[in-house]
C-alpha cells in the first residue's frame, strides 16, 4: 500500500506495540482505551524505545493529575459539560487503590465546579496520607 496504514486495538503498551509493528507492518500505531485514565502509556512506549527505565504513575501523580484535566476542562467547558466530563474522565483514573470506588461514587454525586474541586482537596490530601 502506498498510503500510511494505521495499526490500532488492544495496545497497551511497548511489548503490544512492537507486537503491532512487528505483526502487521503498519507504519503507526494509534492508542484509544489504554489512554483512558493512563496517559503515561505513550511515555511507557517512548522509554521502551528509548531503551529507558519506566516507572509506573504513582496514586498521588493521578490525583494530580485528576486535576490538572479537570483545570483544562474547567478552562474550556461550561460548568455542566465540565462536570460531566469530569465524571466521565474520574471513572477512569480512579481506579485499582484502596477506597477507589468510594470516591467515584462521590464525584459521580457532584453536580457543581465548587463540589468537584472541594473533592479534588479531600482526594489529593487523601492519597498523599495514605500512598506516600
Ligand atoms: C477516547 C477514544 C477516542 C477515539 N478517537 C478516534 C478518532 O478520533 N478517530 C478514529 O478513527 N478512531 C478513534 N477511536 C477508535 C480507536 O482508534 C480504535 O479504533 C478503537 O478504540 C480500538 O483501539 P483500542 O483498543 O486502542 O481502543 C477512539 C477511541 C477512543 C477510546
Amino acid at each position: 500500500m502506498k498510503i500510511p496504514v494505521i495499526g490500532n486495538g488492544d495496545v497497551k503498551g511497548y511489548e503490544d506495540y512492537i507486537k503491532m509493528i512487528d505483526y502487521t507492518g503498519c507504519d503507526g500505531v494509534m492508542i484509544g482505551r489504554a489512554a483512558m485514565g493512563n496517559p503515561w502509556v505513550f511515555q511507557n512506549i517512548i522509554a521502551g524505545l528509548e531503551n529507558k527505565q519506566y516507572t509506573d504513575p504513582t496514586i498521588i501523580d493521578k490525583a494530580l493529575l485528576c486535576k490538572k484535566h479537570f483545570n483544562l476542562l474547567k478552562e474550556d467547558k461550561n460548568e455542566i459539560q465540565c462536570v460531566n466530563l469530569t465524571k466521565k474522565h474520574f471513572g477512569y483514573y480512579l481506579k485499582g487503590f484502596k477506597k477507589a470506588s468510594e470516591w467515584r461514587v462521590k464525584f459521580m454525586q457532584s453536580k457543581t465546579i465548587e463540589e468537584v474541586e472541594s473533592l479534588l482537596e479531600g482526594l489529593i490530601q487523601y492519597c498523599s496520607k495514605e500512598f506516600d
